[in-house]
């Protein structure tokens, strides 16, 4: 187990994404409802938050919702949009002490129109804190995100605002939502599946990968830690060899 006076202060990720998953398992391993394991789940939330911020990590990114979600029993949805809500008014003060600012990527026009609003707020009052920036991936998907924004390139060419010779990868990105970001260098997933779940597609090109078993209602600073030291031994090598990347 890694505490924070292991993680190498100078070789810090600038953005760490988060799958949060195990919230269903968790609560039935304590006998309980799923809705019992997403509101034990804010306690992971806050903890990891407050991890990234005492590090001095710039972007932290928490899958909190997929596009796919949307699919699950409506007494759920309902349920997480719920706590959604009371989440961001009950962790105002830790974010605004923190010096946090909120942001969103996700089709949140698929949000209840309360919700939203109170995501708007939540912005709004975080937008002058010059901390961590907190991003909530909310009815985000990664193949949403990519037709979105080909269905607005298509649309800027139709238009004369763009030509077709002049996309590149800068110029595609701009039409991403998650690309007014920088890419993670560290994507961490919890309860022990291996896969990506449709999230970040684009943006995880040459991302580290970091899989725990721990369940996301259990992940506490220290599994936070543990996953930049491990991405702190790792050789990032992009392509190249390993003797280009030693004399860079
Ligand atoms: C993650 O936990 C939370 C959300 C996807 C909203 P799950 O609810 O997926 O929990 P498991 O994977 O069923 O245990
Ligand atoms: C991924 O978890 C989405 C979030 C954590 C918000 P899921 O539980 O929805 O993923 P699958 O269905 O196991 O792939
Ligand atoms: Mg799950």
């Amino acid at each position: 187990m890694a505490s924070k006076e292991q993680v190498n202060i100078d070789k810090l990720p600038l953005h760490v994404a988060v799958i949060m998953d195990g919230n269903g398992r968790w609560a039935q391993q304590h006998g309980q409802e799923r809705v019992f394991g997403h509101q034990n789940g804010v306690v992971a939330v806050r903890e990891t938050v407050e991890a990234a911020a005492e590090l001095g990590i710039k972007y932290l990114t928490l899958y909190a919702f997929s596009t796919e979600n949307w699919n699950r029993p409506q007494e759920e949805v309902d349920a997480l949009m719920i706590l959604l809500v009371q989440t961001i008014r009950s962790e105002m003060d830790t974010l605004q002490k923190n010096k946090v600012s909120l942001g969103i990527i996700g089709d949140t026009e698929k949000m209840p129109e309360g919700v939203k609003e109170e995501l708007l707020i939540a912005i709004d009052e975080t937008k002058y804190n010059n901390g961590l920036k907190l991003i909530l991936a909310l009815s985000y998907s990664g193949r949403w995100e990519i037709l979105n924004a080909v269905r607005k390139v298509a649309l800027d060419i139709r238009n004369e605002k763009l030509d077709e010779n002049d996309l590149s990868f800068d110029s595609f990105e701009s039409y991403l939502e998650a690309s007014k970001y920088p890419d993670p260098e560290l994507l961490i997933r919890t309860s022990g599946e291996f896969r990506i779940s449709n999230f970040l597609l684009w943006q995880i090109a040459y991302t580290e990968l970091y899989f725990t078993d721990v369940l996301w209602p259990d992940f506490r600073k220290k599994e936070f830690f543990d996953a930049i030291v491990d991405f702190q031994s790792r050789e990032r090598r992009f392509g190249k060899i390993s003797a280009q990347i030693k004399r860079d």
